[in-house]
């Protein structure tokens, strides 16, 4: 085994990987919160439709999407790995939690994460596979046609319970952003007493603000 192959199989290789992948999922959260809110504006979805096709056309933005897929399955994959880890050491060695995190979240990531997948699976297949495979009816824009995604995003928003549905998950999401955020920046080293309050306020700011966002979306669109 090399040193790199030992540090990745090592308690303290797999908390590196999580924290790495999970700012990474953090930093794509930022990105895709964006261009959704591009769905608010009054423009009939032209704004989102071409931001969509911009995000499933685009070199660089694919390369990117592949790398965010692979960093999806092994933060789950690892996950899990590191829960049955902890569980046959009987809890010596926890992942990432601290005395100044929530207790209820940190011991609770694993349910949160499940929670989370499932809405992704849900998520996925309503959207991105349409996106992708979908029989999606086209719009032209100054004489390019473009998928009408704006209207498969407006007619789910339109039933009551996938409305629910997606603001229940947001609701998942902060808590499992609220101890996520500090732990990474924990495991990474990155803690200093200097700087640990700031961290943990920026990150428990994040976890309300960025799926408070997300979830306004449904509600928004539920009520136009
Ligand atoms: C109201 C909230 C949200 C809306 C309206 C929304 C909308 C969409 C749409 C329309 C797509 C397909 C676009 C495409 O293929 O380019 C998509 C893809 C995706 N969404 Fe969301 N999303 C929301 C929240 C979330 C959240 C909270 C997460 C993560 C926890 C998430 C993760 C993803 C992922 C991983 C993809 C695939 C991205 C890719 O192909 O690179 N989404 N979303």
């Amino acid at each position: 085994m090399n040193w790199f192959t030992r540090l990745l199989s090592s308690t303290l290789g797999r908390k590196l990987l999580m924290a790495l992948t999970g700012l990474f999922l953090i930093l794509f959260l930022v990105v895709h919160l964006i261009g959704n809110l591009q769905l608010l504006k009054s423009d009939e979805g032209q704004a989102f439709n071409v931001y969509a096709k911009f995000m499933t056309s685009n070199p660089v933005i694919m390369v990117i999407s592949y790398v965010n897929y692979t960093f999806i399955l092994i933060h789950i994959v690892w996950a899990i790995l590191l829960t049955r880890r902890n569980k046959s050491a009987r809890g010596s060695e926890g992942y990432a939690v601290t005395k100044n995190s929530s207790p209820w979240t940190s011991r609770n990531m694993g349910i949160l994460g499940t929670l989370i997948f499932i809405f992704l699976i849900i998520h996925l297949r309503g959207f991105w596979a349409q996106m992708h495979w979908g029989g999606i009816p086209v719009k032209i824009y100054d004489g390019v046609e473009v998928k009408d995604l704006y209207a498969v995003v407006d007619l789910a928003y339109s039933t009551w319970w996938y409305v629910a549905v997606y603001v229940v998950s947001m609701a998942v999401l902060a808590f499992h952003l609220w101890h996520g955020f500090s732990s990474a920046f924990q495991t990474l080293g990155l803690n200093h007493a200097k700087y640990n309050s700031l961290i943990k306020f920026v990150g428990q700011t994040f976890a309300i603000i960025v799926p408070a966002l997300f979830a306004l979306i449904p509600i928004w669109m539920f009520l136009d």
